[in-house]
C-alpha cells in the first residue's frame, strides 16, 4: 500500500520528521491526512504458499488423531523453537488455556493469581476447574505488576497466570523468583507475545507451561488453534487426556501411567486442532522472522515518532525485553485525559481518516465482565468473587489506543501518513 515516493526510513535519518502542516482538523471541514485506501491493515497474511498448504493438506488428511501428519510437523517445530520437550496443538487458544490449568491440577480450594488486565480467556477457563482467580493490579506496561502479585499469596495459592499483553513481556526475574519462592506454578498466556524475548530468552519458556493461540489475529496463525507448551510430562500427560482422546492417549500416554487407563475415553473432550488450520500455521511460521523483525523496525520508527508528540505517552518498554509488537498501546497523556478530551481525539483521529487505530475494548480489566464479578451466577460452586480494585488496569485500559504495527516496508507511506495525523491532531489539542 505505498502512497508516498520517499521511504519512512529516509525521512527519519535524515532527523526527525518535519512538523506537518497542520491545517484545519478533518473533523472540523479540513483535508484529512490519511488518504491511503482502505483498508490499512489486513491480517493474516494469506499468500499463494498459504493457499498451496491448505490444498496440499486437503489432499494429504482432513482428521487426525495421532501425532502425524501436519501435527507431528508442527508440533516438532514448535517444540524445537522453544527448546522445549512438549508441543501440544488445541482447537483454539482457550481449550489450550483451559488443558493447562488441568494439566496443572487445579481444582477447588485453590487460589490462583490471574492479570487483572487481560483478554478475558487468559482466565475464563478456570472457572471450569473450580479453583479461583484472584486478580492482581497491572504495572505502566499493563502485565502483572509482581509486588502486586507478592502481596496477594495466601497459603492457598498454587499458581501465578501471566499475560505477556500486546506483546510487551512481563517483568518475568521477580515473579520466577516468587514462584520458586512460594512454591506456585508459573502459567504464561503468550498469546500475544510470539517472538518476544525477556533477557533473551523467548516467552513461554519461563514457567510450567504456557499458551499461544493461533487464532486469526494472531502473529502466527491458522485461523483458529492453540499450543500449550511445556517441560513438564505430568501435566502434559493430563492435557493429552483432557483435549485427545483414544489413539494419542494410546500411544503417548506410557502404560504403566495412571492415566493409561483412562486413554481411550480421555477425561471425557476433544479439542484437537483441524488439520487445515495447522496446515496454515506451519506454513505461517516459515514468515515469521520476516514478519517479526519487519514489525521491529516499524515499531522502532512509531515509538521514535510518537514519543515526541506532546499529549501522548508511551508504556515503557521494559529493560531487557524485546516485545513482539503484536499491537503498539499508545495513551493520551493524564492531563488531556482529566480534561475528559479522549473521545474528542479518537473522533478527531478517526475523521483524519486512522481507521486502524481503535481503544480496546475487550482486552480489559477483567472485573468489569460479569463472569468475574459474580461467576455463581452461570458455574456452579462459585458465589461472587470479591470486589478488587484495579487501578493501574483501569489506567491503562481507559486511556489506550491501538496503532497495528506494519511488518512491510511498502507500507512506510502509509505509516507516515498516520504519524501525520496524529501530529496533527495532537498539536491542535495538546
Ligand atoms: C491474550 C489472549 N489469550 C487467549 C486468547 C484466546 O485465544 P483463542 O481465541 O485462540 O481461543 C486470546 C485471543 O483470542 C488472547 O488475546
Amino acid at each position: 500500500m505505498s502512497v508516498r515516493n520517499v521511504s519512512l526510513e529516509e525521512r527519519v535519518d535524515g532527523g526527525p520528521l518535519p512538523v506537518p502542516e497542520t491545517g484545519r482538523l478533518a473533523l472540523h471541514g479540513g483535508e484529512p491526512a490519511v488518504t491511503a485506501p482502505e483498508p490499512h491493515f489486513r491480517w493474516p497474511l494469506i499468500t499463494d504458499a498459504t493457499r498451496q498448504a491448505v490444498l496440499r493438506q486437503l489432499d494429504e488428511a482432513v482428521s487426525l488423531n495421532d501425532r502425524s501428519g501436519v501435527v507431528a510437523r508442527l508440533e516438532q517445530r514448535l517444540e524445537a523453537e522453544f527448546g522445549l520437550p512438549h508441543a501440544l496443538l488445541f482447537n483454539t487458544g482457550t481449550s489450550a488455556i483451559f488443558a493447562m490449568f488441568v494439566g496443572a491440577g487445579l481444582g477447588p480450594g485453590d487460589e490462583v493469581l490471574c492479570p487483572g488486565y487481560t483478554f478475558f480467556a487468559s482466565n475464563s477457563p478456570l472457572f471450569f476447574t473450580g479453583a479461583t482467580p484472584v486478580l492482581v493490579d497491572c504495572d505502566s506496561t499493563g502485565n502483572m505488576d509482581p509486588r502486586k502479585a507478592r502481596e496477594l499469596v495466601t497459603e492457598r495459592t498454587r499458581a501465578v497466570v501471566v499475560t505477556h499483553v500486546w506483546g510487551y513481556p512481563c517483568d518475568m526475574d521477580p515473579l520466577v523468583e516468587l514462584c520458586r519462592e512460594r512454591g506456585l506454578l508459573l502459567l504464561e498466556d503468550i498469546s500475544h507475545a510470539y517472538g518476544a524475548t525477556y533477557k533473551g530468552r523467548p516467552v513461554g519458556t519461563f514457567g510450567d507451561a504456557a499458551v499461544l493461540s493461533l487464532q486469526a489475529h494472531k502473529t502466527l496463525t491458522g485461523g483458529e488453534g492453540g499450543v500449550l507448551l511445556t517441560r513438564d510430562d505430568e501435566l502434559f500427560y493430563r492435557a493429552l487426556a483432557l483435549g485427545h482422546y483414544t489413539r494419542r492417549c494410546m500411544l503417548e500416554i506410557p502404560e504403566e501411567h495412571p492415566l493409561h487407563d483412562y486413554a481411550v475415553t480421555g477425561l471425557g473432550l476433544k479439542l484437537r486442532i483441524h488439520p487445515l488450520a495447522a496446515a496454515m500455521a506451519e506454513q505461517q511460521l516459515d514468515t515469521m522472522p520476516a514478519v517479526l523483525a519487519g514489525r521491529r523496525r516499524c515499531a522502532g520508527i512509531l515509538c521514535r515518532e510518537l514519543e515526541a508528540i506532546p499529549g501522548i505517552e508511551l508504556p515503557p518498554v521494559p529493560e531487557h525485553a524485546s516485545p513482539s509488537w503484536y499491537g503498539l498501546i499508545f495513551h493520551l497523556d493524564r492531563e488531556l485525559f482529566r480534561r475528559g478530551l479522549g473521545g474528542e481525539v479518537l473522533a478527531a483521529l478517526t475523521a483524519e481518516g486512522c481507521s486502524a487505530i481503535d481503544h480496546p475494548k475487550i482486552t480489559a480489566p477483567v472485573n468489569r465482565f460479569p463472569l468475574f464479578r459474580e461467576p455463581g451466577r452461570v458455574h456452579r460452586g462459585y458465589g461472587s468473587l470479591p470486589e478488587r480494585e484495579l487501578a493501574g488496569a483501569e489506567d491503562f485500559f481507559a486511556r489506550a489506543w491501538k496503532l497495528p504495527v506494519w511488518h512491510r516496508e511498502e507500507d512506510d507511506g502509509l505509516v507516515g501518513q498516520y504519524l501525520d495525523a496524529i501530529r496533527k491532531v495532537m498539536h491542535h489539542f495538546a
